[in-house]
């Protein structure tokens, strides 16, 4: 009898949990505008982690970084452009983890805190009875008793103004660091009190300001000026007379029209940016359509302070956009190409006095640069030899400048460099000699690799005279198994410790008993097999333990510098060298074990992976792949970037795997390595090929076929499915971006079809990846940017140049 009773009761719960369920997952993906009423609570992994502007244009709430996905930014941005742009956040000095809140008390306060419950944000208001977020891109807060807003974000901009925001005098704009760092950056943009309207620099990271670079030159035209960027989109300083300023010599876009926002770059340029709100008005990507000052290179002259660049560093305008690049000069590189305000440092060896410089250093001309400070001597009336002579038998002399018989000495850091057409004189970097008589860098074996290439081109040659993409997949075969086969090797005496190196050496028992007399294979890689095992101290931490059985190199030394940099590289996205073996004729290297097996089992399952999973995996690889180009302290070429050597460990997280097992890459970049063809059918470059210098770029490309398969969980190379095209990945692709078809890549992939924006992103970026022409394709710093959509992807070109030239 009870349970009759109950029966029909828990039916109806059942039914009424499912019924609210539903209403829920409704209201949290319908995002019908509200006002925010009292009582209401916000959190980043909310159902709504943000509020939309009743048309939708703007979104208020909490936004993931770009550079950091567990920590947010309580924003303001344009949510229907691609890509989203933020105009407005509370915490950028301070981003917050996920158990953050933002709160509108039911006694009218708004603040946010973070996960410890610490206050964060709070525009000091009380008896705020709801907040709205206007069509505008105002956010304000609102009192019943008051028509005026008690608070709105429009008063407290930070480094964007939009439509109908006006900046009242006293008050600035202040750019952000970097593209993806939202904490204070190196320049302001005040309206002074004074009526003039100036660009500062500041010193980092105290925050002073040093002497302006632009401004109106209304000094004293009253205390009321303001810079007034209208609705209807003009921008001026609105002088107190009542005279209006145009700030951006370009006139004015349409409202209607035009999605817009004036920001304070991180690069110091004042930047009108504009926006098609349909694709008849132009390419639907932000755009620049003012700057002000018209070059920031040469407007920036102090004694204090880098200048526009960092220091060492030379800016270089970059045409009509206005827009600046920083470039480091010949055998400089930069500290952090994420951050170059840093500036750059020499890749060489640095000056000592004790060295004979006439031996060590030689010059490397730069024309049309100036480094106009730092200047410490000067010769007058000499010839350019005599100025160089002085400058190499000086070792505090970094550069000199030669200018119309004029010899100044200059010494580090160099500040505010700039380039100058018109500027007469060359810069005179002095730099580490590469003697072709010292040893080669670590792992080149450059003479027997040399005469492999040849053979092989020859080879080459033949078989792509007798024409067709089979001969090409069939020569990279060979070229793979030919460059394997290196050397033979020679008994190394054991080694009992590694000088300089945070590593384990094992011996060749230890591993035998860690992995049960190599029992379990996991696998097999072009040099060798990979067994599991676990160590005897903890029999749960797995290991990966490598047999390098085909190896590369002869000699003892250089296999050790070459574990020894492999050992020295840490980051999320690489898998970590715990140790090694070099005893006897045995060689190995132990790895933290992946739990989750490589790329190419997730990718090519019967069960398609989620679409949000295999975005990540894809930045994942690219960050992995720009840290071991930029990042580590010498520098790697992968050479066989490919779902194989893509692992994946607990939580899913892409990690790159046997790498530094081909060449150590050279300083200078551009450089060829002269490794021999390594690499694998489907994801070579095509320079492999040609008698081209290798770069970095293999990868790149390399990096744009395994994109396309995470894109479209399809293998590159796929046997038997229709014409040569259809077959080949990379071909495919192009034809359906070509063909304004890129559904036809994600077919029956439904959550990708529900996010068309990202992939067609992700597509163009592959594109630009497999150009067949190495310096049209990015570098893993841009390739990172426009998957991440922090900059706009341009339109790629066809590389199907690549296709005609194998034909
Ligand atoms: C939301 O706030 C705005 C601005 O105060 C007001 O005009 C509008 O009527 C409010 N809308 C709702 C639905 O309460
Ligand atoms: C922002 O736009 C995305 C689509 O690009 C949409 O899914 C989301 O709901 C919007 N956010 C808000 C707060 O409207
Ligand atoms: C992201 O930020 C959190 C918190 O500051 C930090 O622990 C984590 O290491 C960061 N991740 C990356 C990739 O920087
Ligand atoms: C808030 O409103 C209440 C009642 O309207 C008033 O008594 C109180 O003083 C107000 N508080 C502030 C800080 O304005
Ligand atoms: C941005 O503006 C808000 C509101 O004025 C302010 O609290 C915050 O400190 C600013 N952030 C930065 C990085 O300037
Ligand atoms: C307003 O002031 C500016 C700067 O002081 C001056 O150039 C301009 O002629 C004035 N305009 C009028 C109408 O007085
Ligand atoms: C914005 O300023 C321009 C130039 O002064 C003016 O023509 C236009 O009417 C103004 N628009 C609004 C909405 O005030
Ligand atoms: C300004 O307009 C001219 C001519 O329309 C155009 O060539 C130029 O690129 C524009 N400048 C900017 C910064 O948009
Ligand atoms: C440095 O080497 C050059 C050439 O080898 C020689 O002429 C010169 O005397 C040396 N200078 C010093 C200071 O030893
Ligand atoms: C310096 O750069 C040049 C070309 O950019 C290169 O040929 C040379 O090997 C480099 N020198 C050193 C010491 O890296
Ligand atoms: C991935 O790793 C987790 C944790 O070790 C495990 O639970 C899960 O089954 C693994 N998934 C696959 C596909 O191997």
């Amino acid at each position: 009898m009870a349970m009759g009773a109950t029966l029909p009761l828990s039916r109806h719960l059942v039914s009424l949990v499912a019924l609210l369920a539903l209403s829920q997952a409704f209201s949290a993906t319908a995002q019908t505008y509200t006002n925010v009423t009292q009582g209401t609570i916000l959190t980043p992994l909310g159902s709504t982690n943000s509020w939309p502007s009743p048309s939708g244009d703007f979104a208020f709430g909490f936004r993931a970084l770009d550079s950091n996905a567990s920590l947010f930014l309580l924003a303001i941005w344009y949510n229907s452009t691609s890509p989203q742009a933020i105009v407005w956040f509370a915490n950028g000095h301070n981003p917050v983890l996920a158990g953050s809140k933002l709160e509108l008390t039911s006694d009218g306060q708004f603040f946010l805190t973070d996960q410890s419950g610490n206050e964060v944000w709070n525009p000091g208001v009380s008896n705020a009875s709801y907040a709205a977020l206007l069509d505008s891109g105002n956010l304000i807060l609102v009192s019943s008793s008051s028509s005026s807003p008690l608070w709105q974000s429009f008063a407290s901009p930070n480094d964007t103004l939009l439509p109908g925001q006006t900046l009242l005098p006293g008050s600035s704009l202040r750019s952000r660091l970097t593209d993806l760092d939202y904490s204070e950056g190196r320049f302001e943009l005040l309206d002074q009190k004074d009526g003039n309207l100036v660009l500062y620099p500041s010193a980092m990271p105290a925050g002073n300001l040093y002497k302006a670079y632009w401004a109106t030159g209304t000094v004293d035209s009253g205390s009321n000026s303001r810079l007034v960027f209208n609705e209807s989109g003009s921008l001026y300083l609105a002088l107190t007379n009542g005279t209006q300023m145009a700030i951006f010599s370009n006139g004015t876009y349409s409202t209607n029209d035009y999605y817009q926002r004036a920001t304070l770059d991180p690069d110091g340029v004042f930047t009108l940016y504009v926006y098609p709100k349909s694709a008849s008005n132009g390419q639907q990507e932000w755009q620049v359509a003012g700057t002000t000052p018209p070059n920031i290179c040469t407007a920036i002259m102090n004694d204090y302070g880098s200048g526009a660049c960092g220091y060492n560093s030379y800016c270089v305008s970059n045409g009509d956009s206005g827009k600046p690049d920083c470039l480091c000069p010949p055998n400089y590189s930069f500290i952090d190409s994420t951050r170059k305000y840093l500036g750059c440092m020499p890749s060489f060896a640095p000056q000592s006095c004790e060295r004979n410089q006439t031996d060590s250093f030689e010059f490397q001309p730069l024309a049309q640069i100036d480094w106009p400070l730092s200047d410490y001597e000067l010769y007058t009336t000499v010839d350019e030899d005599q100025c160089k002579e002085y400058c190499l038998s000086d070792c505090m002399c970094a550069v000199t400048i030669f200018k119309n018989g004029d010899c100044y000495k200059k010494k580090l850091p160099l500040s505010n460099g700039r380039k100058t057409s018109s500027f007469p004189g060359t810069a005179l970097i002095k730099v580490a000699k590469s003697n072709p008589s010292t040893p080669q860098p670590p792992g080149s074996t450059a003479a027997v690799e040399k005469k492999d290439r040849k053979t092989l081109i020859l080879v080459g040659s033949l078989l792509l005279g007798s024409s067709g993409l089979l001969n090409m997949v069939f020569l990279a075969v060979i070229s793979v198994n030919a460059l394997c086969r290196y050397g033979n090797r020679r008994p190394i005496k054991p080694e009992s410790s590694v000088p300089g190196m945070n590593m384990r050496v094992f011996t060749y028992g230890e591993l035998e008993q860690a992995t049960n007399g190599f029992s379990e294979e996991l696998g097999s890689g072009s040099f060798g097999r990979v067994y599991r095992g676990s160590l005897t101290l903890d029999s749960r931490t797995w290991i990966a333990v490598k047999k390098l059985d085909r190896l590369l190199h002869e000699n003892d030394k250089e296999f050790m510098n070459e574990v020894r940099s492999i050992g020295q590289t840490h980051h999320k996205n690489l898998v970590r060298l715990l140790g090694l073996c070099n005893e006897g004729v045995h060689r190995l290297l132990v790895y933290e074990y992946m739990s989750n097996g490589s790329l190419k089992s997730f990718l090519f399952a019967s069960e398609r992976p989620h679409w949000n999973r295999r975005t990540k995996i894809a930045l994942g690889i690219a960050r992995g792949v720009l840290y071991l180009h930029e990042e580590c302290s010498a520098p790697i070429i992968h050479c066989d970037i490919k779902p194989e050597n893509i692992l994946l460990d607990d939580n899913f997280v892409a990690r790159i795997s046997d790498f530094g097992l081909a060449k150590l890459l050279r300083t200078d970049r551009s450089h060829r390595t002269n490794t021999g063809i390594r690499g694998t059918r489907g994801y070579v470059a095509p320079e492999w090929f040609k008698n081209a210098p290798i770069t970095a770029k293999v990868d790149v490309y390399s990096f744009g076929v395994v994109l396309l398969e995470i894109i479209c969980c399809r293998k590159s190379l796929e046997r038997g499915v229709g014409n040569e095209v259809v077959m080949v990945l990379t071909y495919w692709a192009c034809d359906c971006y070509r063909e304004g078809r890129l559904d036809l890549l994600v077919e029956k992939d439904e959550e990708a079809m529900a996010d068309m924006s990202v992939v067609e992103r992700f597509v163009m970026v592959a594109i630009w990846c497999i150009q067949e022409e190495p310096s049209l394709r990015p570098s893993m710093q841009k390739v990172i940017q426009m998957l991440e959509g922090a900059v706009a992807v341009p339109a790629p070109p066809d590389p199907s140049s690549y296709i005609s030239s194998i034909r």
